[in-house]
């Protein structure tokens, strides 16, 4: 525990004036009558040490038959000092010279026939005893609300309670200039609150705990307890040592302590001595195997450590850190706070030996357990290849994945890996023997699925995608559809015959498919690239009419004729009897697959997808014998072969 005490607390000079004349006063009359109007001070134990001493406490003046009268630092209104006269009392002034200085600012204002406004409590005697100078008809606001009632002013002063926040004088000062003509703003917050105040303030901001020490009563101590609690969690207020809550406070490791300005000192004292032998336990305390809190004092070869103990802490180069290659000033600083371990309490030169690596190897495999457990994906970097996969460095431990467990598709050298920083997952974790085990396919599948499950909700029947060529096989073509496979059939993929896919398509191609069907429970996409233009026989009329002779290719033979395709997806037959006139039993006796050849339409029936080729009757020299034998007849019409053959009483042997 570290403890803080406030530069400016306890009393201030107002507050001890009034106190050191009063024991003073108390000491030199001792056989006279002394009383203080109201209590002197707002500090219960203060009040009870002064009643001892011989100090009364009355409420009036006029109460008083002989004696002396103490004024305490707040002041009195001025018709006190009156009656006090009246009834020859003889009164010791402690009033606070900057109070004193309030009440005669609002006295001249007021008797120049200037209205007075005095921001602050309206039942504290400060603000009773400044009002009390300006014949009580002072504006008193301590709230927004108490601006707006105040009436249309011409000219007024505005002056502060002494012990006011900033914050507040300065947002009520200006809501009252908003409303009046003519405004003279008079900040009187005393400079002894101010840097208390601001004391308090920074204490706050650094403490985990604040101990407030003051009376409950007391405007300024108040005040210090509402600025702690705007920037510390935890805050304590306490009139005397024995409302520290130690049980509580032991257990913070930054404890800030400050007081109001009528807290006597012997009662800080008590609080701060408190405090330090809380401490004391605490640091008495320490045990080998206790991880404790330390400041990092010097940065050198090995790392100087205050952890609040008789002796300072060391960690050497070697407990710092995992990685062995780094300077201990690349890890910490003077003034950090770390975590450490207590390996053993001397080194036998009286320093503490101390551990920061185990404590962050500790935290470590805690976060680490903790990812194991939810599933979580941590980050790795890889930092060497062995025997069945790679090691890698998850926070300063070592981990390793099994080459079956690198990645989805196949990595031919490991070694390419090294430097990467991957994302993976834990797949087995013990503790104790430090075993981390991590996958950073699982993460690579859970992406992918991730992306899968998207493209299935985009997809649908006869839309057009763009896919990428994955894999060839005989009967079709794998195609990647941003995450998913598709299969293009063979006979999809062409409207001409196509053998094998590899004929049209190449690995890694990137073209435009059709998607013919969707099975998402069968994992199934059917898609088409020949549906992408319309087929062929829908035009083959227009292209093709009977008696044409146009040029082909053989794509099959069979025992009774040949397939001639014309282009792709439009082919016909070519019968036995047309392919030559020579006598042939079998068409291959003339013709091979993939020859060209010149082919005469002997009918075409687009609807049954039906064309009746002739390879004789293309021939150049039949038809030239056609030609002739047309003009001879002086016939039009278009001839056949066989019907020319007939005329000339050829015989055909089939
Ligand atoms: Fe005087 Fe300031 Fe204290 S006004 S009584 S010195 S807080």
């Amino acid at each position: 525990m570290e403890i803080i005490v406030a530069q400016n607390s306890g009393f201030c000079f107002g507050v001890k004036e009034a106190i050191d004349t009063t024991m003073d006063v108390l000491n030199k009359c001792k056989d006279e009558e002394i009383c203080s109007l109201g209590p002197l001070i707002h500090n219960n134990q203060a009040i009870e040490r002064l009643k001892d001493l011989g100090l009364d406490v009355i409420d009036n003046v006029s109460d008083v038959k002989s004696g002396k009268v103490i004024i305490r630092s707040h002041g009195v209104p001025l018709d006190v000092y009156k009656t006090a006269e009246d009834n020859k009392i003889e009164l010791i002034d402690c009033t606070c010279p900057f109070v004193r200085k309030i009440q005669k600012k609002a006295k001249d204002c007021h008797d120049k026939g200037s209205d007075v406004v005095i921001i602050g409590d309206p039942n504290h005697p400060e603000v009773i005893g400044i009002n009390g100078w300006c014949e009580n008809k002072a504006y008193i606001v301590n709230s927004k609300e108490d601006v707006e009632n105040i009436p249309k002013l011409d000219s007024v002063c505005v002056v502060a309670q002494t012990t006011l926040t900033n914050e507040k004088f300065t947002e009520l000062s200006e809501l009252v200039k908003d409303k009046v003509t003519n405004t003279e703003i008079c900040n009187t917050i005393c400079n002894a609150t101010k840097v208390r105040q601001n004391s308090c303030k920074e204490v706050a901001k650094k403490a985990d705990a604040m101990i407030i020490i003051g009376g409950y009563h007391s405007s300024n101590t108040q005040k210090l307890v509402e600025i702690s609690k705007e920037y510390c969690k935890n805050v304590y207020p306490v009139e005397t040592v024995d409302e520290l809550p130690l049980d509580i406070l032991k257990d913070y490791k930054v404890v800030g302590i400050t007081a109001g300005a009528s807290t006597p000192t012997w009662i800080i004292e008590e609080v701060i001595d408190k405090m330090e032998e809380l401490l004391k336990d605490d640091m008495a305390s320490i045990q080998k195997g206790d991880i404790v809190k330390g400041e990092v004092i010097s940065v050198g070869e090995d790392v100087s450590v205050n952890i609040n103990y008789k002796a300072d802490g060391i960690i050497s180069k070697e407990e710092l850190s995992n990685e062995s290659d780094i300077k201990p000033k690349d890890i910490v600083s003077e003034g950090d706070k770390i975590d450490v371990l207590v390996l053993d309490l001397n080194d036998g030169e009286g320093n503490v030996v101390l551990s920061k690596k185990r404590v962050d190897n500790e935290k470590t495999l805690k976060d680490l357990e903790t990812a194991f457990e939810n599933g979580e994906v941590v980050s790795v970097k890889v930092d060497g290849v062995v025997k069945g996969g790679v090691t890698v460095n998850i926070k300063g431990l070592r981990g390793f994945i099994p080459a079956s467990q690198v990645s989805n598709s196949f990595i031919t050298d490991l070694n390419t890996l090294i430097g990467e920083t991957l994302d993976a997952k834990i797949i087995e974790f013990d503790k104790v023997k430090n075993n981390i085990v991590l996958s950073r396919k699982q993460v690579e599948s859970k992406e992918l699925e991730s992306d899968r499950e998207k493209v299935w909700s985009k997809i649908q029947k006869d839309q057009k995608v763009l896919g990428q060529v994955k894999r060839l096989t005989n009967f079709g073509a794998f195609i990647d559809i941003g995450g998913l496979d598709g299969l293009a059939h063979i006979s999809d993929i062409s409207w001409s015959r196509v053998n094998d896919p590899s004929e049209v398509l190449s690995v890694g191609q990137e073209i435009e498919v059709l998607i013919l069907n969707i099975d998402q429970d069968k994992n199934r996409i059917s898609l088409g690239l020949k549906q992408l233009t319309p087929h062929p026989w829908e035009k083959a009329a227009d292209n093709y009419s009977t008696g044409s002779i146009v040029e082909g290719k053989v794509v099959r033979i069979l025992n009774f004729g040949a397939f001639v395709e014309l282009e792709p997806g439009i082919d016909g037959l070519v019968h036995i009897s047309q392919i030559s006139d020579d006598h042939i039993s079998d068409p291959s006796e003339k013709l091979e697959v993939g020859e060209s050849v010149k082919v005469k339409v002997l009918s075409i029936t687009p609807e049954d997808k039906k064309l009746e080729l002739s390879i004789k009757e293309a021939d150049p020299t039949k038809i030239e014998e056609i030609e002739k034998y047309s003009s001879k007849n002086n016939d039009d019409e278009a001839f056949t072969l066989g019907d020319m053959l007939k005329a000339k009483n050829e015989k055909i042997e089939i």
